[in-house]
């Protein structure tokens, strides 16, 4: 199939790849010129494992190609896939400026079928109104099929997504498109998914604020494990072996981040409340999470009680390991609590060198600790995991180590002295 990409952000990108690995033509367009302009010099702007070496490899057999030129592309492409951004607005709903901008292309330039696969996520109601508007500005209903066909990939594992997806979703309005899609991925065992153009959009959402749920539960319950003195990992491990549960997403830790889970329930959120359906559990979620990185600060002043002055490492700034993805990263809205109570701040992350008013970026993870007071652990990178605790002791001031992922074995980390701290 002959596929134009919309969107050479991180879905687009990582979805133009691998569509191009399976056998199609794709052109990947972005009204960003300098940024297909490093594309084309082989420079991938964002770090997705395996993704630099599936680009090269499909730009080399002719099978991916990019482009700034938008209207034109879009014209000549009977597959167009929607992958432009869909930001929150300030009360959490999304904004669609994009996706409209794309959708008037499309309807200044089609004169024959196109097929139209609305990829970004986008809140209830929105392919409907992509079909509505394309009829509004006079494209004949005959000339054009809209697909809601919504991505679950998790940054950082995104290409294994793609290639071993666990559902393929499409929402539809008739059956016309649906031979041609069965067509667009890898022919694997993921079952597909076919529903109405709505459900396509919900299914995304329900299952992004179902993760989320999940996480300020494992919370939740680390909270309630601290007060008595448990362990939570036995917890999760108790209550993950139970297929009813399953043990992912129940790792407690300084809450969720990214540039989906928090966006996602928000414009669920804001969708709900348009049609006056109230949300106490997405509420809860919310409360839940934005109220982490103060309980384990607390857990800090418990130790150290004036902050003011004190020397503090942080390893791991982004939202989660694997990525160099700072967006809504918990681990920088740590950082900013503990520059506002006027801490040190020194810096290490395997990926991201943090540039951020204030704060020190090391390059070595052992320099990072010199002379500090508390270490804390925001984002569980395995290299944190595997750390020479000696050499840790030896550098640093104080003893403390606060482990807000809950990731490292706190019996070996007390063994070489240290204050070994976390909630649960
Ligand atoms: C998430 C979903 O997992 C994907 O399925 C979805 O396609 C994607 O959003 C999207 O909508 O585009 P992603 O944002 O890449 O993917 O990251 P996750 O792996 O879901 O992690 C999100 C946050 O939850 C991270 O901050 C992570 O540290 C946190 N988390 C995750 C926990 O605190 N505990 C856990 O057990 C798991």
């Amino acid at each position: 199939m002959r596929i134009c990409i919309v969107g050479a952000g991180y879905v687009g990108l990582t979805t133009a790849a691998a569509l191009a690995d399976f056998g199609h033509e794709v052109l990947c367009v972005d009204m960003e010129e300098s940024k297909i302009n490093s594309l084309r010099q082989g420079k991938v702007p964002i770090y997705e494992p395996g993704l630099d070496d599936l680009i090269t490899k499909n730009v080399k057999n002719n099978k991916l190609f990019f482009s700034s030129l938008v209207e034109e592309s879009i014209k000549e492409y009977p597959v167009i896939l929607i992958a432009v951004g869909t930001p929150s607005k300030d009360d959490g709903s999304s904004n669609l400026m994009f996706v409209h901008r794309v959708i008037d292309v499309i309807a200044s330039t089609t004169n024959v079928y196109k097929i139209i696969i609305t990829k970004s996520t986008v809140p209830p109601g929105t392919n409907e109104w992509i079909h509505k508007r394309l009829i509004e500005k006079g494209i004949d209903e005959d000339l054009f099929d809209v697909v809601s066909n919504p991505e679950f990939l998790r940054e950082g594992f995104a290409l294994r997504d793609l290639y071993h997806p666990n559902k393929i979703v499409f929402g539809t309005k008739t059956s016309r498109p649906i031979k041609n899609l069965k067509k667009l991925y890898y022919r694997g065992k993921a079952p597909y998914i076919f529903t109405s153009l709505t459900g396509a959009e919900l299914i995304k959402y329900a299952s992004n604020a179902f993760l989320a749920t999940k996480i300020s539960f494992a919370n939740e319950m680390a909270r309630i494990c601290d007060a008595y003195e448990v362990d939570y990992d036995d917890i999760a491990k108790g209550i993950g072996t139970d297929p009813r549960i399953g043990r992912y997403f129940l790792n407690s830790g300084l809450g969720f981040g990214g540039s989906c889970l928090p966006k996602d329930l928000s414009s669920l959120k804001h969708s709900a409340v348009k049609k006056n359906v109230e949300t106490k559990l997405l509420d809860a979620v919310r409360e839940v999470n934005d109220t982490q990185i103060d309980l384990y600060l607390n857990k800090l002043t418990t130790e150290l009680p004036d902050l003011t002055g004190k020397r503090i490492t942080i390893w791991g700034v982004t939202f989660k390991p694997d990525t160099d993805d700072l967006r809504s990263s918990p681990a920088v809205m740590m950082i900013k609590k503990l520059l506002e109570k006027g801490c040190q701040v020194h810096a290490y992350d395997p990926m991201v060198q943090l540039e951020l008013t204030g704060v020190y970026s090391h390059t070595n993870q052992y320099e990072s600790v010199k002379n500090s007071d508390a270490l804390i652990i925001s984002t569980e990178w395995q290299q944190f995991l595997e750390t020479d605790w000696a050499e840790v002791k030896s550098r640093m001031k104080g003893t403390i180590v606060l482990d807000a992922r809950n990731c490292l074995d706190g019996k070996l980390v007390r063994k070489f002295g240290f204050l070994y701290l976390r909630i649960g």
